[in-house]
């Protein structure tokens, strides 16, 4: 009789632990628990821990508890889309030459991890479907289309992509599509309109008009500047338009807080571990 309690004491412990070990698997991409929160967005993935846009940086943003990752997408000369910001290879792998010029056998053969340090040696240029297929119902993707006037067709490419994995669906914020070229969004927005897209912004002095945001909002539920434009004034008028922003090129612990004292959303950067745990402000 005395036995019984240990052993039900086991049995607990062991799904205690199954629990648990499943909750940490799904833990990034749980919207209930990011809903409020300010979200870390790792930029190409953790680029300041591991080569940009790999599955090294990908696998790190994961570790590091990014809610989503960021990447850049673009064609290889046999149409493949991979995940590469240059639109040449020249400063991230030994090869060299222009991303459309390269079939996808010459990308895969090349080294993208050894320009970050030795210990990545060996990384490859990914596919963006590797990517989703990895990382889909872990953490949310925010997949940019990286000089898309370069690649003819690029945004009915992404589209079935997403579609072929049902990843074309409203919601939950798990795939967002960005890119600086407003006119690929609106061709993107106008073939996928469930698939929510994201204005990027460069820095400018003149800031963002009423009618920009009249017209993004028309479109878009992201606007995504440099973070070099934000203040509340903006953050305040960019919810007022009914969307929400998530600025780039973090890369100071200061910057982040000053954003989120700022109202933010959500934060792109290279250190998703400088994020944290902040509810958004009401
Ligand atoms: O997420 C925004 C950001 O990625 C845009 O800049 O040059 O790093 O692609 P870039
Ligand atoms: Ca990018």
């Amino acid at each position: 009789m005395k036995r019984l309690p240990t052993v039900f004491m086991v049995i607990g412990l062991v799904v205690m632990v199954f629990a648990g070990s499943e909750n940490n698997v799904l833990a990034n991409a749980d919207n209930s628990k990011r809903d409020n929160k300010v979200l870390s967005i790792a930029h190409r993935g953790a680029a300041g821990y591991a080569p940009e846009n790999t599955m090294a940086a990908f696998e790190k943003a994961f570790e590091m508890k990014a809610e989503m990752l960021e990447l850049d997408v673009q064609m290889s000369k046999d149409g493949e889309l991979v995940v590469m910001h240059d639109t040449t290879v020249d400063r991230t792998t030994d090869g060299a030459g222009k991303v459309k010029n390269l079939t996808y056998d010459e990308l895969k053969r090349l080294d993208a991890g050894s320009y970050f340090s030795k210990e990545f040696a060996g990384e490859k240029i990914p596919k963006l479907e590797e990517v989703l297929d990895e990382y889909r119902g872990k953490m949310g993707i925010v997949i940019e289309m990286k000089s898309p006037s370069l690649y003819p067709g690029i945004e009915q490419k992404i589209a079935d992509t997403l579609k072929e994995r049902n990843l074309d669906t409203p919601t939950n914020n798990d795939i967002i599509v960005q890119s600086f070229d407003h006119e690929s969004l609106k061709a993107f927005h106008s073939i996928l309109p469930e698939v929510p897209v994201a204005v990027l912004l460069d820095f400018n002095p003149d800031g963002v008009s009423d009618q920009q945001l009249t017209e993004f909002s028309s479109f878009a539920k992201y606007v995504n500047p440099n973070k070099t434009m934000i203040d509340k004034k903006l953050v305040e008028r960019i919810h007022k338009y009914g969307m929400e922003t998530y600025p780039w090129d973090v890369r100071e612990r200061e910057s982040v807080k000053a954003l989120i004292k700022a109202g933010v959303d959500g934060v792109i950067t290279i250190y998703p571990d400088y994020v944290g745990k902040h509810q958004k402000k009401e």
